[in-house]
């Protein structure tokens, strides 16, 4: 053979080892890792061109076995899985149900062992024999597992100290761990710091949720890397909400939680919901619905004394969060009680039950609700010049007419409006605005007065009639003609109201 002849020989030989990773004869060890409780795919594939002429050649004479060294020194070589010549499958018994190979495997050349999940006694070096037409070829693939724990076990919730830790079946000295949270290194703090191979976070925020990768080094130089995802179940929402609520109106307190409790596995949750009272918490509440992760207290119509601190108490699996919630109830308070005459000096006051202390105010007239046509051109000329003013008291010097409707009061924070309440300005003993009920609540009991009287008159006449019969007292028939005349004086007064009301 001339030397150029030879070279490309060998060249021509090299890379059909390389399409196929199998070694004739000779095993090469590949290294793959895994994450335990992921998947792992061993590889072992044949060339396409040696598997196609198998497939076309004895398709059925292909058979493959995955066979195990074992994870410690004295246990004997044994058998994980095999594909005879006419498909059988075996499968040796501890890992019956987490091993499989592409099927059919003969056609593709890709006998792959697939784990799934991998669990960390899985490390160790794994070999398969692959026998095709009258040959014999192996791969042999070494498995590294790593393995990331959390302790305490179970769901993670908010604010309560973990510990994550990270190793891996390397067999060499561990010299140096380094966590990254969502790609970024993670500094020691007070929050987080690192622990001969695992990092302590003390107090878990809903922001710490995500991606955590650990960096292992060993003394060899060897690198490993294992990735997490944390989910952390906490509230949704800011930490600490305040809920401002017009006094009257209905309020539902938040209480929602980061992630449905089933998404994590959990199946009994509790919500408890209790408030200060006294400086004591005192139940509230109790609700459970599984089938939801917001646990809101509802308030039909709350009141001043409705307002102060609330806890919503959520028990998951033996482990509480706690989310406290601020409501603040908003009130409007008159100068004067009951209506307001026309002219009058006027103060309303808002006012905060339970504030935070950066709120502030801001007075807005929205017109009257009445429905008269004649108000309602009012109010669109009201709405022109509305008014603002700053401040918790809005002074109204001498109460008009244009004044009447809605008077709004919102409560502006930091981050802006937070709520609000509106107060009905009414105003008596003017001639645009139409009869108040007090009014004509008068005129009906005036005329059921009437009604009364007339009934009572007629009852007595019979009754004087019946007696003028058995004893003469001509006097009294004429007291009876006294009473007629007025009866109709009423009824003609009785016309006059009518009128006027209409
Ligand atoms: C080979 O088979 C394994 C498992 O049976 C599979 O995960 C992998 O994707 C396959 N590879 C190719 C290149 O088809
Ligand atoms: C880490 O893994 C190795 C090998 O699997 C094991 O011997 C060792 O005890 C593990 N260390 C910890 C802290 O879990
Ligand atoms: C539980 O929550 C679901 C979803 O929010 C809701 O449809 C259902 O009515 C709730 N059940 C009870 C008993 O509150």
């Amino acid at each position: 053979m001339r030397p150029a002849s030879l070279v490309l020989f060998l060249t021509f030989t090299l890379l059909a080892f390389n399409a196929g990773h199998i070694l004739p004869g000779v095993a090469e060890k590949q290294k793959v890792w895994a994450r335990a409780g992921g998947s792992a795919v061993l590889p072992c594939h044949l060339s396409p061109r040696k598997a196609a002429k198998t497939w076309k050649q004895l398709p059925d004479k292909t058979s493959v076995q995955w066979k195990r060294h074992g994870g410690s020194a004295y246990q004997e070589p044994h058998m994980v899985l095999e594909v005879g010549y006419s498909g059988l499958r075996k499968t040796a018994l501890p890992m019956r149900p987490r091993v499989s190979v592409q099927d059919p495997a003969s056609r593709s050349g890709n006998f792959s062992l697939r784990i799934d999940p991998v669990r960390s006694e899985d490390a160790g070096l794994y070999e398969a024999r692959v026998t095709y037409n009258t040959e014999v070829q192996s791969c042999q693939v070494e498995l590294g597992v790593t393995t990331v724990t959390l302790s305490p076990p179970g769901p993670v919730v908010e604010n309560e100290p973990l510990l994550l830790s990270c190793n891996s079946s390397h067999r060499a000295r561990l010299v140096e761990t380094c966590w990254f949270h969502n790609g970024r290194l993670v500094p020691t703090s007070r929050n987080f710091f690192p622990l001969h191979g695992a990092l302590s976070i003390l107090r878990p925020a809903m922001r710490d949720a995500g991606s955590w990768r650990c960096q292992l080094r060993y003394s060899d130089n060897e690198i490993i890397s294992a990735t997490y995802n944390l989910q952390i179940l906490g509230f949704d929402g800011p930490t600490n909400p305040v809920v401002y609520a017009a006094s009257g109106s209905a309020v539902d307190l938040p209480c929602t939680l980061s992630y449905f409790p089933s998404a994590l596995g959990i199946n009994v949750v509790t919500a408890h919901w209790s408030r200060t009272v006294g400086g004591h918490w005192q139940d509230w509440g109790i609700s459970q619905n599984l089938s939801s992760r917001s646990f809101h207290l509802h308030l039909p119509a709350v009141g001043p004394g409705d307002a102060g601190q609330y806890r919503c108490t959520i028990s998951v699996s033996s482990k509480t969060i706690i989310r406290d919630v601020t409501l603040t109830v908003v009130t409007v308070t008159p100068s004067i009680q009951g209506p307001v005459s026309e002219g009058s000096h006027l103060l309303l006051i808002c006012s905060l039950i339970h504030p935070q202390g950066y709120e502030s105010f801001q007075w807005k007239h929205l017109g009257s609700a009445s429905t008269s046509s004649k108000l309602s051109v009012a109010t669109s000329r009201n709405l022109e010049g509305h008014r603002h003013q700053m401040g918790p008291t809005l002074e109204i010097p001498q109460v008009s007419q244009k004044d009447t409707g809605t008077w709004e009061c919102s409560v502006y924070g930091p981050e802006g409006r937070l709520g609000a309440t509106e107060y009905g300005l009414q105003i008596t003993g003017s001639q645009v605005s139409s009869p108040p009920t007090i009014f004509s609540g008068q005129v009906t009991f005036g005329l059921t007065l009437t009604l009364f009287f007339l009934l009572m008159v007629c009852v007595l006449a019979l009754a004087l009639q019946k007696r003028a019969r058995y004893s003469a007292f001509p006097a009294l028939e004429g007291m009876i003609a006294v009473t007629v005349p007025r009866k109709k004086e009423m009824e003609e007064n009785q016309k006059k109201i009518q009128q006027t009301e209409c």
